[in-house]
């Protein structure tokens, strides 16, 4: 009785979850009076039920089909009605059939509940062999309960020699020997599930904001809301397994197209935001046995430039550029966040760069490939090419003679997958001229198949496949985009308390700037260009606060590039006009992105004008947004009173919805800066095509010099990239942060004194050939065995002396002995936690330096111990006089016993 009435209650809820579409209206839809409106919201097959639900995603009343594929969402319906005839209905993702017409719409209100209406079915990206009783079940590599490796040469075995080859190209064609269907590498995920067939995903703030939260928690739990949307996408069908992000190659350069796409320039920070958004994104809680969706960690190494045309005529772009990087930057800069994202975040894969190291291709790089990361850090996983860079080792590096030797050469280096299809395209003639074997694609192919094993392609239907269409979009999702940006929002400067804002005094908001409605533009780069509903919130949207707020609005200069000044008085006038005024300003993906570099760390000469015009204007000191993925000199921002408040948001994209609570005053900011703010100087100093991170003489001419006989030019001069290495004074240092609350700290607890005998035994164990990298496990068990954590603890006391409550990010840097001399690092971040402290609490924040934070790369690249006395300190000083907290410690001495090498 109690059983039939669940089942029955069960019934009932599971009708009334999803969409219905009740008495369709038809109506003409011309071209240029589209009456919904021409953001067409369905990215493949649809129903009328699914096209209810993605609006009702975005919180419309009205939906709208046409042609059988596309989807409109609206609130307002103004137009001529049709003969309902003229409109079809029936449709069921089908393409041919016509729900809707031709320019005609068919519209009805949206009226959902409870679950959400999945999409359409189609045919599904993934199959898996082995299910059902199907000649595969019984084969060995259907045999769930044999090892891995014995399942993985199984299936090797069995494919024809036409196949082994299809299968070493991203795009896979099907494999008939083992049942499967075409299978595709290659998808993205850095900021959201990318493409996913005609769903709408989350879009998350892009890295070069979330890492300025400086929580694991937040990273940890955006890589796994992307990695679950990415399995609820495969389970649904409209989803492959296998997502290139994150990139951790470092922001080293102010000016290099792909920061954006980064957690900053500290290879210590990039490398626990890659443990921490991977193990998220790979490791589902519910099933420990499988990976959730496979990451990749890229671009395998040292490939931060895009496209550079310097005044002299001097050209590189990524494809061509062979990045001469000493060893020393390769292994205590370039590479280690790499090793951090393998041995500590289990990556499943690791794509090998465009770029040559000293002369090698990355993708033909056996050193970097085979022995680092396979050999010295345990790599278990796959290795993707990026797309055409192994055509590039032959096309565009000339690193060999013919094609089929390039073959050869990625192939043995160890690249297992080729994007898009040049290796497939000429294995069978490196087969024929004996420079491969077939066992050297079966080499290949085993580290492929192993992966999607991991993946429970070929397992038993488990955890993973429950994984609900429902997780995409839902609530939850959309408040842990926007709260990444609370957390991550950077308060760089706030006098008189210009921030935060009151809704109910604030008045008339002008929101004026480049920037002002920015997010549709940059959604779709790396991540979805459908976010949940369609919805690509502003600035706008976060201060007018669902309309409580009055705003008005302009651009001022039409873009962030344009030197157009001619609005800049209207601009002006609508600031006089404003209680309050907020600019919209910085880069987008037109100033900088994938394929070319900024030319400029200032703001254009327009975009000055405008903020000194407009802030001159206002009635009283204005509030300047910065919206960069590239740092820019704010210099003159700084010091004009008339700005009152500077706040940083990075590249929020539609996620900056999120920053409300802040700028209303509800939550107070505690996000860090992750990039050094230069003076533009900078930029005539050092060429972008100069990898050095340490200072000095550069081999590459000023940038500045506009002969065009590069040889007549004054060579530059390298002033250090980053906080660990340069030597100027920055604008805005590494780590700068305010907060609308005072914090103070005091150390409680500190080492004196530590023995660096353990770390000595250590690396004197590297001697091994190409062990160049102690590996981290052994860090760990000598760290551990040595009661390290417990002797080089540090407590720091973090008091809230503010009135309200807040978040604190607390930094631990370390100064090394001899700091800044013969390649040593100015100081190094150890550690750093963000917590949660109640106005008047004291909170308690331990933090310990690694062992490895007390060694020196030689230029040759090798560790050795550092020993002698190290400064430490909390918080940044620059920070202090505004409120924040900040400490010295004692100095510790750090040692080796004589006695060691008698004993
Ligand atoms: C909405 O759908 C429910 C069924 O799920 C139906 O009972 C109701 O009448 C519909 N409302 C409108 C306004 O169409
Ligand atoms: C799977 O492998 C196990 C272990 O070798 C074996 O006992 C079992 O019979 C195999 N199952 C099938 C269906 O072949
Ligand atoms: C490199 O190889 C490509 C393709 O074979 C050729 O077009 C180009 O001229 C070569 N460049 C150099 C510098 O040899
Ligand atoms: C920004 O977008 C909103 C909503 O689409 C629009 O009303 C406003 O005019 C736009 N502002 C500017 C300055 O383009
Ligand atoms: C950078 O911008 C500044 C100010 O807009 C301008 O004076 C300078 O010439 C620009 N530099 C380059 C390299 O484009
Ligand atoms: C870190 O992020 C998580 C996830 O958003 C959040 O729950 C937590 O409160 C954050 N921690 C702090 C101290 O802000």
């Amino acid at each position: 009785m109690m059983r039939k009435t669940l089942v029955a209650s069960l019934l009932v809820a599971s009708a009334r979850a999803g969409c219905t579409v009740e008495s369709p209206r038809c109506y003409a839809d011309r071209l240029y009076v589209r009456i919904l409106g021409h953001d067409n919201v369905a990215m493949g097959p649809i129903t009328p039920q699914y096209c209810a639900q993605l609006c009702a995603n975005g919180k419309f009343a009205l939906a709208g089909t046409e042609f059988g594929s596309e989807c409109y969402c609206g609130d307002k319906l103004t137009g001529t009605p049709r003969k309902s005839t003229e409109c079809k209905t029936a449709c069921n993702g089908d393409r041919k059939q016509q729900c809707g017409g031709f320019w005609s719409i068919s519209v009805f209100d949206v009226n959902c509940s409870g679950a959400p209406e999945p999409p359409p079915k189609g045919p599904p990206k993934l199959v898996n062999p082995c299910l059902g009783d199907t000649k595969f079940s019984k084969m060995p590599f259907c045999n769930s309960s044999l090892a891995i490796d014995e399942r993985v040469a199984d299936a090797v075995k069995r494919m024809t020699l036409q196949e082994k080859i299809g299968a070493l190209g991203t795009d896979t064609p099907a494999i008939s020997s083992l049942g499967l269907p075409r299978y595709n590498w290659w998808s993205e995920a850095s900021s959201g599930v990318a493409d996913a067939g005609n769903l709408q995903t989350t879009k998350f703030p892009y890295p070069i904001t979330t890492g300025m939260s400086f929580n694991r928690s937040l990273w940890t739990m955006v890589g796994r809301q992307i990695g679950r949307e990415a399995r609820a996408a495969m389970n649904v069908g409209q989803a492959f397994s296998s997502f290139w992000a994150p990139v951790i190659n470092l922001a080293r350069e102010p000016r290099w197209g792909r920061n954006i796409e980064t957690p900053g320039e500290d290879p210590y920070l990039t490398g626990e935001y890659a443990e921490n958004f991977v193990r998220g994104f790979q490791e589902a809680p519910e099933d420990p046995y499988h990976v959730q969706a496979s990451a990749c960690c890229k671009h395998y190494v040292a490939n931060e430039m895009e496209s550079t045309t310097q005044p002299d005529g001097e050209h590189q772009d990524r494809e061509h550029v062979d990045s001469e990087v000493s060893m020393q930057d390769l292994v205590d800069s370039y590479m280690r966040p790499f090793q951090t994202c393998v041995e500590k975040g289990r990556v499943t894969s690791l794509m090998c760069s465009y770029n040559a190291v000293n002369g090698v291709p990355s993708c033909a790089n056996d050193w970097l490939l085979q022995t680092i990361a396979r050999d010295n850090w345990g790599f278990d996983g796959y290795i993707t090419s990026d797309c055409d860079a192994d055509d590039d080792v032959f096309s565009k590096h000339n690193y060999t003679k013919t094609a089929e030797e390039a073959v050869k050469a990625v192939l043995h280096a160890g690249t297992d997958i080729d994007c898009v299809s040049f290796v497939p395209q000429h294995a069978q003639s490196a087969l024929d001229k004996k420079l491969i074997s077939e066992e050297d694609i079966d080499a290949r192919l085993k580290m492929l198949f192993r992966v999607r094993m991991r993946l429970s392609h070929f397992d038993p239907t488990g955890p993973l496949n429950s994984i609900s269409y429902s997780e995409i979009c839902s609530d939850y999702a959309l408040k842990l985009s926007q709260d990444a940006v609370r957390q991550s929002a950077v308060l760089i400067k706030n006098l008189q308390g210009t921030l935060p804002l009151d809704r109910a005094t604030v008045g008339t908001i002008a929101v004026i700037g480049p920037n002002t409605n920015l997010s549709q533009s940059d959604a779709g780069y790396y991540g979805p260009k459908h976010p949940c509903g369609n919805r690509f919130y502003t600035l706008l949207d976060a201060l007018s606060s669902e309309g409580q707020v009055k705003t008005v609005s302009a651009l001022g200069v039409p873009t962030v590039l344009s030197e157009d000044q001619s609005g800049i008085p209207a601009a002006v006038e609508l600031a006089k006009g404003a209680d309050t005024v907020v600019l919209a300003v910085g880069t987008d993906l037109s100033w900088a992105a994938e394929g070319h570099d900024a030319k400029n760390i200032s703001f254009t000469a327009a975009q000055q004008a405008l903020i000194e015009k407009v802030a001159e204007a206002a009635k009283k000191p204005v509030i300047l947004v910065t919206m960069t993925a590239t740092p820019l000199d704010l210099s003159a921002v700084l010091a004009n009173p008339k700005i009152g408040a500077v706040l940083h948001l990075g590249q929020p994209s539609v996620a900056v919805l999120g920053i409300a609570p802040i700028l209303y005053g509800e939550s107070s900011p505690a996000g860090r800066t992750i990039q050094t703010v230069y003076k533009s100087s900078y930029q005539d100093q050092i060429s972008i095509f100069d990898f050095g991170m340490r200072p000095g003489p550069s081999k590459y001419a000023r940038p500045d010099c506009t002969d065009h006989t590069v040889s007549r030019c004054p060579k530059g001069t390298n002033p250090g990239r980053t906080y660990r290495f340069y030597t100027g004074q920055a604008v805005v240092p590494f780590g700068f942060g305010l907060s609308y609350t005072s914090f103070v700290y005091s150390i409680i607890k500190q080492p004196q004194r530590l023995s660096l005998d353990a770390l000595g035994g250590l690396l004197g164990k590297l001697n091994g050939p190409g062990q160049t990298f102690p590996r981290t496990a052994d860090v760990e068990s000598a760290m551990m065995s040595s009661s390290w954590s417990q002797l080089a603890e540090f407590v720091v006391k973090v008091t809230n002396i503010g009135g309200r409550d807040s978040d604190d990010v607390v930094l631990g840097f370390l100064t090394p002995p001899s700091a800044g001399k013969d390649g040593v690092p100015l100081k190094i971040l150890f550690g750093f936690q963000r917590v949660h402290i109640k106005a008047g609490a004291t909170a308690t924040v331990t933090l310990y330096p690694s062992m490895l934070d007390f060694t020196r790369v030689s230029p040759d690249g090798h560790f050795s111990v550092l020993a002698g006395e190290y400064g430490v300190h909390f918080g940044v000083a620059e920070t202090h006089a505004f409120g924040m907290g900040y400490v010295e410690g004692q100095r510790i001495l750090g040692a080796e016993s004589p006695t060691r090498y008698f004993v």
